[in-house]
């Protein structure tokens, strides 16, 4: 028995499994079931009317947890899954309330990671439909993007038989990007590595506005906060630590907490950043946000969350 096997089990038995995935690492449970999906609640002190998303292995899943699926959601699918990509569909009758948060729809997403790809479908084979996840730290903090940082974080709040599973640095770095499927065009939720010039290439549809009536934890002011106080676009103090591109100047006495070259490593280096400042008990963060588009468009949503109020 390898160490999935024996999380596949865990699952099945109502158990947490943290897993890793390639945007950021993920708190699962058993989707159907109620007890176990209370636990992630429970540990992650996350408000139930927050949904999650449902971890699937492929594309073949879609069907079982929704209904009326636009044809432009299933070219998504096609395109970027698996990937960092998260589909808000109409619900089918599997999809309950206590994973829903209550609304009408379901957010489904295929991981693009060796473990996580690996868990669901030995979790499938037992008989599983999908693992219901949400980032693994603590409402409102920063998502782990190793395993130790997710142990560091929840450790305290897992029972002997959860399990924390290893998979290294997830490669992204920030959590996927959420796109609203219910409507007649597609929209994005929450900016991730899946941007918008993406999903309108591959749907040959223009995106519509947000619509506000769909509850994203993520859009809450403020999120993704770490105990730091983070303030952005400003002259960096002595004491302070700094996160920003490589090309970017270290004053004197200030703390480098990364050096990413481009945009894509400054996302994947964000998080564990942002974690390194609360290690090293620095109070204040200055960031000096990536311009342009693409994911840099997620980096700015991230960190404008992170400094929200200071
Ligand atoms: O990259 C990711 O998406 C990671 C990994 C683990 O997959 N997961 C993640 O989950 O970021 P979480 O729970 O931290 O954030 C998921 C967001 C929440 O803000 C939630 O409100 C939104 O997705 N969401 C989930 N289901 C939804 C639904 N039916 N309608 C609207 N928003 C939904
Ligand atoms: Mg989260």
């Amino acid at each position: 028995m390898t160490q999935i096997d024996d999380a596949a089990l865990a699952l099945q038995g109502g158990q947490l499994v943290a897993f890793p995935t390639e945007t950021v690492y993920g708190l699962g449970a058993d989707a159907a079931n109620p007890t176990a999906v209370a636990r992630i609640y429970e540990a992650k002190q996350r408000p139930t009317n927050h949904p999650l998303i449902i971890h699937v292995s492929s594309v073949d899943q879609m069907d079982y947890w929704a209904i009326d699926i636009p044809e432009y959601a299933r070219l998504l699918a096609k395109a970027f899954w698996p990937g960092p990509m998260t589909l808000i569909l109409q619900r089918s009758d599997a999809a309950k309330d206590f994973v829903t948060g209550g609304q009408p729809s379901v957010g489904l997403r295929v991981p693009n990671h060796p473990v996580a790809l690996e868990l669901l479908r030995k979790y499938e084979s037992l008989g599983g439909k999908g693992v219901a996840a949400p980032s693994a730290n603590l409402f409102g903090r920063v998502s782990p993007t190793t395993a130790d940082a997710v142990s560091a974080e929840l450790s305290s709040r897992l029972s002997d038989k959860d399990m924390v599973l290893e998979g290294g640095s997830s490669a992204v770095g920030i959590e996927s990007t959420i796109i609203d499927c219910t409507k007649a065009a597609p929209s994005i939720l929450r900016p991730g590595a899946i941007t918008e010039e993406m999903i309108s290439d591959v749907t040959n549809l223009s995106l519509i506005q947000r619509d506000s009536d769909i509850r994203v934890s993520g859009a809450l002011d403020s999120h993704y906060a770490p105990r730091a106080k983070v303030f952005l676009n400003i002259e960096p103090k002595p004491g302070q630590g700094l996160i920003a591109l490589a090309s970017e100047p270290t004053p004197v006495g200030v703390f480098r907490l990364c050096s990413p070259e481009d945009v894509n490593e400054y996302a994947q280096q964000l998080y564990s950043a942002l974690r390194l400042a609360d290690e090293k008990e620095i109070s204040e963060v200055v960031a000096i946000t990536p311009s342009g588009d693409g994911i840099a468009i997620a980096i700015r949503d991230r960190l404008s969350k992170a400094s929200f109020g200071n």
